[in-house]
């Protein structure tokens, strides 16, 4: 069993545990995800790593309730368990196993969408643990849904929120603070790290692509039992099929097909369209965990 130690929520749906699992802990690297379960019957839910601490053999995950499994979840506390917390699972970001030399010489840029500002965290700390400033945008919908804003303000290099409303600091999407870097302040970026959801990836991308900016993004959204057998997290990305939970789940976002991914990604929720899907894909990654039937 995996202890919880810490359960707070950090906004309306949006919640924080500090999980017990000194395995994965201790091996974990940013941009990778665990797969936690609550019990027996629970659902497997692939999250990905929000922090780690090796010392304390903690790991953090940020969830937001989505369904009936994530309000379940989201009712644990403190003290509580989960029955399994499996991982660390997906392939790490690049920066982790590139040549350091060329990972300090870059400029990055990273941009938090919403929930998505908990996978973005352990990034920038790698990179601050490691002497890089990087620039950081949040956007969230209102103040309010604005999450991590401390921990994140302590790793950054320079850090710009907005909100889609005005409620707080800069007002509009996250594409008018990276135009406004890029073409009214002469920032210049040698890469854009950018995850939130699928819709901010997108045109994020659309806009690095003019840009000339070469972005990152993490496909963790399209997932749903993490092992590569379910076959929901299939992709095109340029002309190959690639699987978010094995090849990623971050990829090379100018190369990713958004369109047909939110496609699918609706497509998968019923039981006919996972039908649809094996017909027209066939059956490879399919079957095994008893989410296609
Ligand atoms: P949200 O809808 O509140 O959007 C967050 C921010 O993204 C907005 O404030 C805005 O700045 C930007 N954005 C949204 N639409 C945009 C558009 N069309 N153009 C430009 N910018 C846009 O985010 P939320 O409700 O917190 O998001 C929840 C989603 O995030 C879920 O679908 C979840 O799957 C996804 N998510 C993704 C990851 C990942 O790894 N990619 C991780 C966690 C959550
Ligand atoms: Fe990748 Fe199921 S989430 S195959």
């Amino acid at each position: 069993m995996y202890r919880i130690l810490e359960a707070r929520e950090l906004a309306e749906k949006i919640f924080l545990m500090e999980v017990e699992a000194p395995r994965v802990a201790k091996a974990c690297q940013p941009g990778e995800f665990v797969i936690v379960k609550m019990d027996e019957k629970g659902e497997r839910i692939p999250l990905t790593i929000c922090d780690y601490n090796r010392e304390s053999g903690t790991v953090t995950i940020v969830f937001q309730i989505v369904g009936a499994s994530t309000k379940r979840m989201a009712e644990l506390k403190e003290g509580d368990a989960f029955q399994d917390f499996v991982g660390p699972l997906g392939r790490p970001s690049d920066f982790v196993s590139e040549d350091f030399e060329k990972v300090r010489g870059r400029r990055y840029l990273f941009v938090a969408g919403g929930v998505g500002t908990a996978p973005v965290y352990p990034q920038v700390k790698w990179m601050r643990a490691h002497g890089i400033e990087a620039d950081v945008i949040v956007g969230a919908k209102t103040k309010d849904l604005l999450i991590l804003e401390e921990e994140m303000e302590k790793v950054a290099g320079n850090l710009y929120i907005t909100t889609d409303d005005g409620s707080y600091k800069r007002k509009g999407m996250v594409t008018e603070v990276i135009r406004d870097l890029v073409e009214n302040q002469g920032k210049h970026y040698d890469i854009c790290v950018a995850i939130g959801p699928m819709i901010m990836m997108k045109f994020v991308c659309l806009l690095t692509k003019e840009l000339q900016l070469p972005t990152i993004v993490s496909m963790n959204p399209v997932m749903v039992d993490g092992t590569g057998m379910c076959g929901a997290c299939r992709l095109s990305v340029g002309k190959e099929v690639k699987f978010a939970c094995v090849d990623g789940p971050e990829f090379d976002g100018h190369l990713v097909d958004f369109d047909e991914a939110m496609k699918r990604q609706r497509i998968y929720k019923t039981e006919e369209g996972r039908a649809m899907l094996r017909m027209q894909e066939g059956a490879t990654h399919h079957g095994g965990c008893g989410n296609c039937g």
